[in-house]
């Protein structure tokens, strides 16, 4: 195990990085069989729905969402070779990384009736923006959706956002779905989600999750006039607008996502 920190004085370090730089993990946290939340001994000046690169050496490099920023929080759930040889490391080892990178989600005006749409680990970055928006909300409506109860993620961390928090919206209510019903509603997020835009209920929607579930997202906002915020997954190589990897209907999503708009605001 490693614990070493190229800082001296051996405060947490606050970015943005350039390159890929080490930190030491502070501490892992497992949130289901398949996903672990990683706290690292740094912090970043970066706003919710940005993502940093994350880099194993002589292996491979990802991009995850910032759960938070100070200090550094990523959720990995583990799918593939990259993924599941994070899911390795321990408190005090090294993991390298550089950002913030791509942009955030973006508060037109205060007052708003919002809608967060989380689809697995595409809730990462919404319990951030819950903290940081919900003082400036009229209303917020959290929807949380996975396969089985067995794959719902931090329906806890939501419902203990502290209470100077949740109680500064008029209203914060939170649902959950699972496909096969053995939590909350059976359904999709998008069944709970229209119950909410056909009832007028909603002004923006911001989602985040696998790509069937956004485009599911939109189509309804569109049906219904509400303007969405949805942040889209590409592979991702550079992060900075070079390699064109991450090319989504003509947006570079390092640079002009991962949050796109869509239907005006
Ligand atoms: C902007 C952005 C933010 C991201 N944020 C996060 C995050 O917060 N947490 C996180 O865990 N990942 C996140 N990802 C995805 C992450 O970067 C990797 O793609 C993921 O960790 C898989 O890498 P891998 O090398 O382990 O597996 P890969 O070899 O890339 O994938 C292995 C196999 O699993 C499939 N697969 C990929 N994702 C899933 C999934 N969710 N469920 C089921 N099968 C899947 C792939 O299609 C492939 O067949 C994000 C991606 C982007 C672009
Ligand atoms: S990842 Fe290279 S252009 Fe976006």
């Amino acid at each position: 195990m490693l614990n070493m920190s190229i800082f001296p004085g051996g405060g947490a370090p606050s970015g943005p990085f350039h390159l890929p730089t080490p930190f030491s993990i502070s501490s892992v946290e497992s949130d289901n069989e398949r996903t672990k939340t990683f706290t690292l001994n740094a912090s970043l000046n970066a706003m919710p729905g940005q993502f940093v690169m994350a880099w194993l050496p002589r292996f491979d490099e990802k991009p995850f969402s910032l759960v938070a920023a100070d200090p550094v929080t990523l959720m990995v759930t583990a799918v593939g070779p990259f993924s599941n040889l994070l899911h390795r490391l321990q408190p005090g080892d090294l993991l390298w990384i550089r950002g913030p990178f791509g942009n955030a989600f973006r508060l037109p005006r205060p007052g708003l009736r919002a809608a967060f749409v989380g689809g697995g680990y595409g809730v990462a970055p919404l319990l951030w923006l819950a903290r940081a928006w919900l003082p400036k909300l009229n209303a917020l409506t959290v929807i949380i959706g996975a396969r089985t109860s067995e794959d719902l993620l931090y329906i806890e961390r939501f419902d203990a956002l502290p209470e100077a928090v949740r109680g500064s919206a008029a209203t914060m209510e939170t649902f959950t779905r699972t496909e096969d019903g053995s939590a909350g509603v059976p359904g999709l997020v998008t069944d709970q989600l229209e119950a909410h835009v056909s009832e007028g209920e909603l002004d923006l929607i911001c989602a985040c999750g696998p790509h069937g579930m956004l485009a599911a997202i939109d189509r309804l906002g569109e049906k219904f006039s509400v303007p969405r915020q949805l942040s889209w997954e590409a592979y991702m190589r550079c992060a900075v607008g070079i390699c064109g990897s991450c090319e989504l209907n003509g947006s570079v999503l390092c640079l002009d996502g991962p949050v796109l708009e869509h239907g005006g605001v």
